[in-house]
């Protein structure tokens, strides 16, 4: 299916009422491969979204936007593990959902993350505890324009905290075409997080952490269908310990985790330290119940709004505790994505 001059509303979690000149829904590789290369040809931009969940278009795309919906979740199995070998085109939370009623457990932890399959392991997708990294066996990736594909094993996936090999040096000539899962028929919960360690001491099962995280994010996570955001805009920052203990002299109440040599602070924590909660500047704000998520409140607001609310978070939380914060939210403009240093810099 094509579309000229498309509005994005829909295909963006922002809501952002952002056109593109050409807009495919594809469902199949062969088709994907043409269009991208017809494109290139012609030296137009070319992006391609799954759902949409971790992008800000700043103004109209004068190119071609390829909607990836190519299906198919194939499962094998082995004496001790499960594995899946899905395309990128699925629907996370509905491939953990099927996992979970297929009795093959381990992604419950990774529920109601919005997005495609082929998404998740771009930026490590991450919730309570766990991210993809741990079950991901590999991700296949194409060039369409020579249609040559690789597997990428764990390993040289590169996998960190809201990071991996596709943000780097996979970005923009590559594309995800299936990621292969590998799930232990062994299950040992994961309550390691601060907000479901509790569960520990009930009769824990995969389904009572699917369920407890989903209703815990529907409380915490305002729905994009009404109020417009992409998740937290903001990643956690990391500081070395030496920093780390000259600020909680001075903020002894900030909260803090010790990771190896690092200390990783709560940007919501951060944040929410300035009252931006208070604040509304042309329609965008953040959620009072988690700052690190900024709004487009009434889903009127535009690109631009929203970058330039996330600046004054920026500049405000930097001159107050000289963390610079980094943000998650990949910046869309005319011609493709934009380098967020260019808006986020001291
Ligand atoms: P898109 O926004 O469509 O694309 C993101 C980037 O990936 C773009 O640069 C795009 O060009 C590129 N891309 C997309 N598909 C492909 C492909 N097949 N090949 C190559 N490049 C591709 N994230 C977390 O980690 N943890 C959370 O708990 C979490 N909670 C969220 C809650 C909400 C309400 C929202 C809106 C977002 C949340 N996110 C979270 C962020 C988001 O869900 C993830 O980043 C998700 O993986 C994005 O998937 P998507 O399909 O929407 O990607
Ligand atoms: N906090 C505040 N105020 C806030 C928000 C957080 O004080 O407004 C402090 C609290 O101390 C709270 C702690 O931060 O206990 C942690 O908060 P929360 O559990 O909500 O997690 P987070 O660090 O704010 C991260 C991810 C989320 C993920 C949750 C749950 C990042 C950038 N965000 O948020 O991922 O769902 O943990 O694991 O790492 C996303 O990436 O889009 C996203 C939503």
């Amino acid at each position: 299916m094509s579309y000229l001059n498309y509005s994005l509303k829909k295909l963006n979690t922002f809501n952002l009422s952002t056109k593109v000149y050409k807009l495919f829904i594809v469902k199949n590789l062969h088709d994907l491969c043409k269009l991208w290369k017809e494109y290139e040809k012609k030296c137009m931009p070319c992006l391609i979204l799954g759902e949409g969940s971790n992008v800000l278009f700043l103004n109209n795309f004068y190119g071609l936007i390829i909607i990836n919906r190519i299906k198919g979740i194939y499962i094998r199995e082995s004496k001790n593990h499960w594995n899946l070998h899905v395309n990128s085109g699925e629907n996370w939370h509905y491939l953990v959902e099927f996992t979970i009623k297929n009795k093959i457990y381990g992604l419950e932890n990774l529920a109601l993350i919005p997005g495609c399959v082929g998404s998740a392991p771009i930026q490590n997708i991450g919730a309570y505890g766990t991210s993809i990294k741990k079950f991901c066996k590999y991700v296949d990736i194409i060039n369409p324009v020579n249609k040559k594909i690789q597997r990428i094993n764990n390993k040289n996936c590169n996998f960190k905290y809201r990071d991996s090999i596709f943000k780097n040096e996979y970005y923009k000539k590559h594309v995800i075409i299936s990621v292969g899962l590998f799930l232990s028929k062994k299950w040992i919960p994961n309550l390691e997080y601060y907000s479901i360690k509790h569960l520990k001491n009930y009769n824990i099962t995969p389904q009572k952490i699917f369920h407890y995280i989903c209703n815990i994010r529907k409380k915490k996570i305002p729905h994009p269908k009404i109020h417009g955001n992409a998740g937290s805009f903001f990643k956690n920052p990391y500081i070395s310990i030496k920093k780390g203990l000259k600020l909680l002299k001075i903020f002894p109440t900030m909260p803090y985790i010790i990771k190896h040599h690092y200390i990783k602070l709560s940007a919501g924590w951060l944040i929410n330290q300035c009252n931006f909660s208070k604040c509304i500047y042309n329609g965008v704000t953040v959620y009072s119940k988690q700052s690190l998520i900024i709004l487009n409140k009434f889903n009127k607001s535009s690109g631009i709004d929203i970058l330039n609310f996330a600046i004054k978070i920026y500049n405000t939380v930097g001159k107050k505790f000289d963390i610079w914060l980094e943000p998650e939210v990949r910046i869309i403009d005319s011609y493709g994505e934009i380098n967020p240093l260019i808006y986020f810099k001291k």
